[in-house]
């Protein structure tokens, strides 16, 4: 206690339930309607437990009980906890994407604390967009906050072979339709391969966003690499719940851990993790937030500089119980020191530097020596060129290397309904020298920019032997996944990018060694094609969804909604 900045009645909660007045009377008999003393919550730091869990929220099923550690935390440091649920954004289950509710979820989460008497938070995810989406919220609402990470699932195994969610889910569908897996062994792989609770094993993008957020200092060190089936698992929830109440009294906020630096450390980590694209437009986002602005050029200067170190599928072979046995992420970072800020506040009140002091790494074929990385290239390149004027990116260390400079025909497909009515047609003509091209998947045009990035090779293509070919799209794609696929090309086709202008055999070349996206046509003929482009509809004439297209910013911009941007504070609720 001995870093206490805050009295009791300097707490947020203070002007609910500690001021002498008729309605702080109401404040007070309400919550002790639920059973509550008065001495357990007046002039106590009032914690509010933001808990993603669900019942179709497959890899937080377990929160709910977690959130009873951290219950058990915040009661033991001399807290008040109130569990607050959020909207759960199941990456699995929730159509047509995830990501069209990141922001309704950072929304939510920063009016729930705005709205509450809560004096500091705890953000229970890790799903894919659930981490940035309670960051971005957390970082609007500026209160103390940890990060509580939902912990990846056990390895998966099937007949011997170590299988990744998400992977090994592509690759094994593309078998069975070069006819290479019967429909029993379908069945059987299914049952194999998400074998305990927890999120993906593989470094998706829930890992990823976990681990950055880890590095960030947002998490209780090193929280990211403990699986969810740990009995530590539910010690990190207690020691967060124990955390975040003196984090209060210290007045620790989420922005001062939030700075340019740690914003820097969380792309090493990135890079070194071979993290997924898509935190590309999460930490620009989440930056965005705390008035950090980042964009691609920042995300490629860093990949050049940071090799793959962790030997994660799909980078690499490992999957998330491979990597916490080795070290996990803080044993990772101490092979990144050169390029880390270490003086970088976490949430413990330590630096990061003290944080990894005396880490060591127990296994160097996951964990990989600077000079031994698993690939020479960086995780993410960022591309321009006159197909994507603001950029568009890569995944390089997850693409066959040989297709990563590749001049090839276009074969073009409107939306992704069109994709999948005609791809498998063995009339389609195409071969594996042709860029296949998908439109209407951005921010807008999706909407919401699933993760339909990763076009499936034509069947044709696989029974020949074809496993991969580019691809290019201003969608997403899954984290979990290996191709040569073009993502996040920006502008986006459905608001008249140059995307919207290629037709059918222009030649696309991809040029990753030199950051490059063309489409090889004149700029004459370019004009000539804009001037008869038509706006294709918005389906979309009312609800969330059209919010979300109308408001949206484009992907190298993060995908925020542009009322929710880094502006001034918004007041504190009157209570009158
Ligand atoms: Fe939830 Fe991968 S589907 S983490």
């Amino acid at each position: 206690m001995s870093k206490t900045k805050l009295k009791p009645d300097q707490l947020r909660s203070h002007r609910w339930f500690g001021v002498s007045d008729m309605r702080s009377f109401l404040h007070r008999q309400r919550v002790q309607q639920m059973g509550f003393e008065r001495d357990e919550f007046i002039g106590k730091p009032v914690i509010g437990i933001i808990n993603t869990w669900s019942e179709l929220s497959t890899c937080h099923i377990h929160l709910r009980e977690r959130a009873e550690a951290v219950k058990r935390g915040v009661f033991q440091s001399g807290g008040f906890p109130a569990e607050l649920p959020a909207l759960s954004v199941s990456e699995p289950l929730v159509k047509p994407t995830t990501m069209l509710y990141r922001n309704a979820l950072a929304l939510e989460v920063e009016e729930l604390i705005r709205s509450h008497p809560v004096d500091g938070v705890v953000l229970m995810g890790g799903c894919d967009k659930s981490t940035p989406g309670l960051i971005m919220g957390a970082l609007s609402a500026d209160v103390p906050a940890i990060f509580f990470p939902a912990g990846a699932m056990t390895n998966g195994d099937f007949r011997g072979q170590k299988i990744g969610a998400g992977t090994h889910t592509r690759k094994f569908w593309d078998d069975k339709k070069a006819g290479l897996l019967s429909e029993d062994d379908w069945v059987e792989l299914e049952t194999e391969m998400t074998r305990s609770i927890g999120t993906c094993n593989t470094m998706g993008t829930a890992s990823t966003m976990t681990s950055i957020a880890d590095a960030m200092g947002l998490s209780i060190p090193g929280g990211s690499s403990i699986l969810a089936v740990q009995s530590a698992h539910s010690r990190l929830a207690h020691k967060s719940g124990v955390r975040i109440v003196d984090m209060v009294w210290e007045d620790l906020k989420i922005s001062k851990i939030v700075t340019a630096a740690s914003v820097r450390n969380g792309m090493v980590a990135d890079m070194a993790l071979g993290g997924s694209t898509n935190a590309a437009i999460h930490l620009v986002a989440m930056a965005g937030r705390n008035n950090i602005e980042i964009d691609l050029k920042d995300f490629d200067a860093v990949s050049k500089k940071v090799p793959v170190l962790a030997n994660l599928l799909p980078s690499g072979e490992h999957l998330m119980e491979d990597f916490a046995k080795a070290g996990g992420l803080k044993a990772l970072l101490t092979r990144l020191t050169s390029e880390l800020d270490l003086t970088c506040l976490t949430i413990t009140g330590k630096t990061l530097g003290e944080e990894i002091e005396r880490v060591e790494v127990y296994d160097d074929d996951v964990i990989r020596p600077i000079d031994k990385p698993v690939t020479d290239k960086g995780t993410l390149s960022a591309l321009f060129g006159n197909l994507a004027p603001n950029g568009a990116v890569i995944k390089a260390s997850a693409a066959s290397p040989e297709l990563l400079n590749h001049t090839g025909p276009a074969v073009v497909f409107e939306t992704v309904s069109d994709m999948y009515a005609r791809i498998h047609d063995p009339e389609l003509d195409v071969s594996a020298d042709s860029v296949l091209v998908l439109r209407n998947g951005g921010p807008q045009g999706g909407p919401g920019m699933p993760e339909w990035g990763n076009l499936p090779v034509p069947e044709k293509l696989l029974k020949q032997g074809v496993r991969d070919m580019v691809r290019v799209s201003d969608a997403r794609m899954s984290g979990t996944h290996f191709g040569t696929c073009v993502l996040h090309v920006s502008p986006e086709s459905f608001i008249g990018g140059p995307l919207a202008l290629v037709q059918e055999g222009d030649m696309i070349t991809l040029n990753e060694p030199e950051g490059i996206l063309n489409l090889e046509v004149s700029e004459e003929e370019l004009e000539l094609r804009r001037a008869n482009w038509i706006a294709p509809d918005q389906p979309y004439k009312r609800g969330y969804i059209s919010l979300y297209a109308e408001r949206v910013t484009q992907a190298d911009k993060g995908c925020d909604f542009d009322f929710l941007e880094a502006g001034p504070p918004t007041p504190e609720p009157k209570i009158y």
